[in-house]
C-alpha cells in the first residue's frame, strides 16, 4: 500500500523547518506524548518486524543524575534543560521473541545463532528506528535533541546491567529555543546520488 503524496507545506514541517534542538523551553512533555512518539516509531521497518529498540525516558531529576557523568560535558547541560531525556537501546536477546514479533518466520530465529550477528542486525534496526522516533517527535510538534556524545559502556553499566539491552543513543525531546547558529549545509542530490 503507498500513502498519498502528503502536502508541500505538511513535508516542510516534518523534514525541512526542525532543526536539531540543544535548548528546550520549559514547557513539559506529558506521558501520553511519550505514547503517541511510539506508537509512530513502532510501524516503521525492521528487520523481520524484530523491533529491538528499548526506550528508557528519564524526566526525574534523580533519573537525569544517573545518567549526566557519562555524557560529555558539552553534552551536559542539554540534558539539564531538557524536559525529557531518551535512552534509546537494543535488545541483545530479541530472537527469543520471534514467536511474538514475527510467528510465521519464527524459524529463522536458528540463522542468529552467532552473537555477532544477532548484535549487529538489533542494533542496524534500532538505529533505523531511532531515525523513525526523531520523524515522530517533529511529526507530533516537538523537537529532537539526538547525541551520542557519550560513554555507552557505562550507560550501560549504570543502566542495564543484567546485559539485555545496549544504549546507543540518547534523544532529549521538549519545545526547542530557535537554535542561535545557522544551519550548516547538505550535499546535493548530485554530490551522493547516482542512478544507474
Ligand atoms: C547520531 C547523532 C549524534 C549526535 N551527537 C551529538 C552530540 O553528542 N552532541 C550534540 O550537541 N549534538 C549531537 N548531534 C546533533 C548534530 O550535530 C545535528 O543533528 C546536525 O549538526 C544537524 O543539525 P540541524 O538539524 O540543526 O541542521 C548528533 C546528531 C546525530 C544524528
Amino acid at each position: 500500500m503507498t500513502t498519498e503524496h502528503l502536502d508541500t507545506e505538511t513535508l516542510h514541517k516534518i523534514f525541512v523547518q526542525p532543526r536539531t534542538a540543544h535548548q528546550f523551553t520549559q514547557q513539559d512533555v506529558s506521558d501520553e506524548q511519550l505514547r503517541a512518539i511510539y506508537d509512530l516509531t513502532k510501524m516503521g521497518p525492521t528487520a523481520f518486524n524484530s523491533q529491538p529498540l528499548r526506550l528508557t525516558f528519564l524526566r526525574s531529576t534523580t533519573a537525569r543524575e544517573r545518567l549526566l557523568p557519562h555524557v560529555a560535558p558539552s553534552n551536559q547541560p542539554q540534558i539539564q534543560q531538557a524536559p525529557v531525556s531518551a535512552i534509546l537501546s537494543f535488545d541483545t536477546q530479541w530472537v527469543d521473541k520471534f514467536e511474538k514479533f514475527n510467528p510465521p518466520m519464527a524459524h529463522a530465529a536458528q540463522k542468529f545463532s552467532r552473537e555477532e550477528s544477532r548484535l549487529h542486525s538489533a542494533e542496524q534496526s534500532a538505529t533505523l528506528s531511532a531515525g523513525y522516533l526523531i520523524t515522530a517527535v517533529r511529526a507530533l510538534g516537538l523537537s529532537a535533541g539526538p547525541m551520542t556524545g557519550a560513554n555507552f559502556s557505562a550507560i550501560n553499566q549504570e543502566f542495564f546491567p543484567d546485559g539485555n539491552q545496549r544504549a546507543f543513543m540518547i534523544v532529549n525531546i521538549g519545545y526547542s529555543t530557535p537554535t542561535p547558529y545557522k544551519r550548516n549545509p547538505r550535499f546535493s542530490f548530485e554530490e551522493v546520488a547516482e542512478i544507474l
